[in-house]
C-alpha cells in the first residue's frame, strides 16, 4: 500500500473535482472494476463512518461495500433516531466525535448544507451523501462513471432529464457536472410544477450558456436522446400529499415509449424507482439502472482511496 501526501479534502459537490481530477477518478474506478484483487487490502486498518440521518439503501450500502472491498471496516448509524441527534446533538458536535472514531465519513442529511457544516468541524474527510433537495455528488460520480463506461465519452451528448426536476437533487448535481464538457445539450422533461428551480437554471445553464429546452411530453423528444435519465417524484419533499398524488404517475416509461427511442440510447435512474419505469422495461438492454447501481461501488472505492491518499 502506498500513502500519498494529501491535505484534508472533502466532497460536497461534484464540481469540487476539476474535469482532470474526475478523469483520474474514473480511470481509477475502471482499474478497480477490472482488477478487484489488487485493491482488496488497500484500506486495511481504516474505518469508514456512515452517518445517515435520512433513509438510504444504495448510497449507504454501496459505501459500506466499497470500504469492505478495500479491506477496511465500517461503523455508523442509518437514521437520526438511532443516533444522539434524537437528543438534540448538533451535526458539528457529532462530526467532532466521529473524527475520533473513523478515518473518513459519508453523511446524508435532510437539511441542505448540513454535510458542509460537518466538514468545517471535521478532522477527517467528509463526503456529502445527499443533502436535502440540494446535491448528491456521489450519485453524480456514479452516473458519470456509468456513462463513461458504457458510451466511452462524456461529451457530445443529448441528455433527457425526466420527472421531478424541482426536488431531484441527483438531477441538479448531474447537470452541474455535465455542463463542463463540450457539446452537451439538455432536454428537461417535467410537468410545469416540477421544473428545475430558477437558481439551477441561472447558475448552471444560463451561466455556462448550455443549450437546453423544457418540454412536458416525453414521447415528443425521446427519439433525440443519447441518455434518458428518469427520476422519482420526491414524495418526502412535497408540502402536501394531494400534490404528490397528482404528480406521481405523470411519467411512466414503458415498452411503447421505448420503441420511439434510439437503439443505442441508455436509460439511467438513480433509484429507488416507484412507478416511473414499468418493470417490463427492465429486460430491455438499454435499461442500465441496475448496472449503474453496481458501478456505484467502484466509483466510491475510487473516491475513498483518493480522499485518503491511498494506492495499492
Ligand atoms: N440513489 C440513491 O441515493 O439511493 P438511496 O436513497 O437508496 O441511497
Amino acid at each position: 500500500m502506498q500513502m500519498m501526501q494529501t491535505k484534508l479534502r472533502h466532497l460536497m459537490s461534484p464540481m469540487d473535482f476539476s474535469t482532470d481530477e474526475l478523469a483520474k477518478l474514473l480511470e481509477l474506478a475502471a482499474d478497480i472494476e477490472a482488477n478487484q484483487e489488487k485493491y482488496a487490502h488497500v484500506c486495511q486498518g481504516k474505518k469508514l463512518a456512515t452517518c445517515f440521518y435520512e433513509p438510504s439503501t444504495r448510497t449507504r450500502l454501496s459505501f459500506e461495500a466499497a470500504m469492505l472491498n478495500l479491506g477496511g471496516s465500517v461503523l455508523g448509524f442509518s437514521s437520526a433516531d438511532s443516533s444522539s441527534a434524537a437528543k438534540g446533538e448538533s451535526v458539528s458536535d457529532t462530526i467532532r466525535v466521529i473524527s475520533c472514531y473513523a478515518d473518513i465519513c459519508a453523511m446524508r442529511h435532510p437539511k441542505e448544507g448540513a454535510p458542509l457544516v460537518a466538514s468545517e468541524h471535521s478532522r477527517i474527510p467528509v463526503i456529502n451523501a445527499g443533502d436535502g433537495g440540494h446535491q448528491h455528488p456521489t450519485q453524480t460520480l456514479t452516473d458519470l462513471y456509468t456513462i463513461y463506461s458504457l458510451l466511452g465519452r462524456l461529451d457530445n451528448l443529448t441528455i433527457g432529464l425526466c420527472g421531478d426536476l424541482k426536488f431531484g437533487r441527483t438531477v441538479h448535481s448531474l447537470m452541474g457536472a455535465m455542463v463542463r464538457y463540450p457539446n452537451i445539450r439538455f432536454v428537461l422533461i417535467s410537468p410545469e410544477e416540477l421544473r428545475i428551480p430558477s437558481y439551477v437554471r441561472d447558475n448552471i445553464l444560463v451561466k455556462n450558456q448550455a443549450p437546453y429546452e423544457e418540454v412536458e411530453r416525453l414521447e415528443d423528444v425521446i427519439h433525440q436522446l443519447d441518455i434518458l435519465y428518469m427520476t422519482r417524484v420526491q414524495r418526502e419533499r412535497f408540502f402536501n400529499e394531494e400534490d404528490y398524488v397528482r404528480m406521481k404517475d405523470f411519467y411512466i416509461l414503458n415498452k411503447e415509449k421505448m420503441e420511439l427511442a434510439r437503439k443505442d440510447m441508455i436509460v439511467l435512474h438513480p433509484l429507488p424507482r416507484v412507478n416511473e419505469i414499468s418493470v417490463e422495461v427492465d429486460d430491455d438492454p438499454r435499461a442500465v439502472y441496475f448496472l449503474q447501481a453496481q458501478k456505484g461501488v467502484y466509483i466510491r472505492e475510487a473516491l475513498i482511496l483518493t480522499l485518503l491518499g491511498l494506492r495499492p
